[in-house]
């Protein structure tokens, strides 16, 4: 890897009016995380100072660069007239960073990796002036091409919309992706010029243009995926979909058994570890942590959740943020934890709703329990003990707590502390009549008898 400083220039002034969304297109999501955090996150990992071009107004995608990139600086494009204008909206980053390599992205192509940006930087260390990412898609319509002599020099880029027929025939495109390391990048796209069809200054130009200035151009290939360009929903999802297929192959290579990959679902910071078994159909929000051993079974939602090791969750579980399973915790069928720590070896096996609280290793909640954590105004939290045993059906009312060992009777509503090893029932209490329904059939067959 070079060991020259670099400047990421991440280009996010684009309308994206083809998503048909109010949301600015950059900030539409990849694995539960914004495009411009993707290639933000690619850029801090290949090492550089970053510097983001938006749109006028545009806060929301300032704010987001900001929260990922702390230290990148927001440059505004006041009018949008093409990439390499762009550019040079960052004019002082590419004053301030004068020697240093520069690298141009695009915050709508969100897949594209460390590694591909290292081998693409490789190519200047190599004494290239340009380096451009170049790929072969199965449909190149609509990308500009790559021009190359007769000795596979790269001597121009070709937009779609400005290319002869021959041209158009010529299948390795431009990514958009483009490494600089020439004496001033400023000065350089300064004398591109908008003599095209869309009437924009193109960084693609500046091929041409820093040739005649004696900087040689050279192509370095990538696959389609990493260069996905997302305009459409259509193409959002299909790099979500390329996204999660990495993300399970990187997984399984990791050693998590997955019984059916193409089913489960992952976020941009999942972590499951070794030895982790995940049925079908389960997905994975932000924020969520499984420890080895542990299974995940079948239509489970988890997310801002940690999974202990050996832990047991699903089938048909919900986990919400703050929910942390300690090691051989069971948590079963329609199940919803929320902001709750579950001690080693904690049971809640059906149809509970756990939310803001504790339950101490060992404990038992019956099938039906509900923590009752909001009265409308504002929530509270419910204590349970260690090797506590919550009979089913019982609402435990915050704020709330069962000692350890406590017993409570099946269909208690408990509005009071529990004290350690006591039992707290609160229901009434069982009324029998010996022979009543005996009685009651003869009586009620008599009267349908006289009826007919
Ligand atoms: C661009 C390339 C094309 C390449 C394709 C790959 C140019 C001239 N063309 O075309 O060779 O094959 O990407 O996907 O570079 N942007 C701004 N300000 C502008 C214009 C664009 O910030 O004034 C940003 C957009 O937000 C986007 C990126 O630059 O992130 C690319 O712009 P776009 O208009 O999508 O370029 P393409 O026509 O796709
Ligand atoms: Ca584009």
């Amino acid at each position: 890897m070079s060991s020259r400083p670099c400047l990421f220039v991440v280009l996010a002034a684009g309308k994206g009016t083809r998503m048909k969304s109010a949301l600015p297109k950059v900030l539409h999501k990849i694995a539960g995380q914004s495009m411009l955090a993707h290639v933000l996150q690619a850029a801090s990992q290949a090492g550089g100072q970053i510097a983001i071009v938006a749109a006028p107004e545009s806060e929301a995608v300032a704010a987001e660069a900001l929260r990922v990139a702390p230290g990148a600086k927001v440059f505004e494009q006041v009018q949008q007239r093409g990439t390499a204008d762009a550019v040079l909206a960052a004019k002082p980053a590419l004053e301030e960073h004068s020697g240093s390599d520069v690298v141009v992205l695009f915050a709508d192509t969100p897949l594209v990796g460390p590694d591909v940006l290292a081998r693409l930087r490789g190519a200047l260390d190599g004494g290239a002036g340009i380096a451009v990412l170049g790929f072969r898609p199965e449909d190149p319509t609509g990308y500009g091409r790559l021009l190359l002599d007769g000795d596979g020099v790269l001597t121009a880029i070709r937009e779609d919309k400005d290319a002869s027929t021959a041209e158009k025939q010529i299948d390795l495109c431009n990514s958009g992706v483009m490494a600089f390391r020439v004496p001033d990048v400023a000065s350089l796209l300064s004398r591109i010029g908008n003599a095209n069809a869309k009437g924009e200054f193109y960084l693609t130009d500046a091929v041409a243009v820093g040739r005649e200035a004696g900087a040689k151009a050279t192509v370095v290939q990538c696959d389609a995926d990493d260069v996905l360009g997302i305009n459409t929903q259509e193409q959002l999802a299909a790099a979500e979909a390329v996204w999660q297929s990495r993300a399970r192959s990187l997984a399984m290579a990791n050693g998590v058994t997955m019984i059916a990959p193409d089913t489960v679902w992952m976020s941009f910071d999942t972590k499951i570890a070794a030895e982790v078994t995940i049925e079908p159909n389960v997905f994975f929000g932000p924020g969520v942590t499984v420890e080895s051993g542990a299974r995940i079974m079948g239509f489970s939602h988890i997310e801002g959740a940690t999974i202990g090791a050996g832990a047991r969750v699903g089938p048909f579980a919900r986990l919400r943020p703050g929910a942390r399973l300690g090691a051989n915790v069971h948590i079963g069928n329609y199940v919803e934890v929320k902001n709750v720590t579950l001690g080693e070896g904690a049971k809640a096996n059906h149809l509970s709703y756990l939310g803001d609280g504790s339950v101490g290793a060992g404990a038992n909640i019956g099938a039906g329990t509900i923590f009752c954590n909001y009265d409308g105004f504002n929530k509270a939290k419910t204590e349970v003990g260690e090797g506590a045993f919550v009979g089913s059906n019982s609402s435990l009312v915050a704020p709330v707590k069962i000692g350890s060992g406590a017993y409570i009777g099946s269909g208690s509503v408990i509005t009071k502390d529990v004290s350690p090893g006591a039992l707290a029932l609160e229901r009434s209490s069982q009324d029998e009549r010996p022979g009543w329904a005996d009685k009651f059939r003869i009586m009620m067959s008599r009267r349908k008898a006289a009826e007919k």
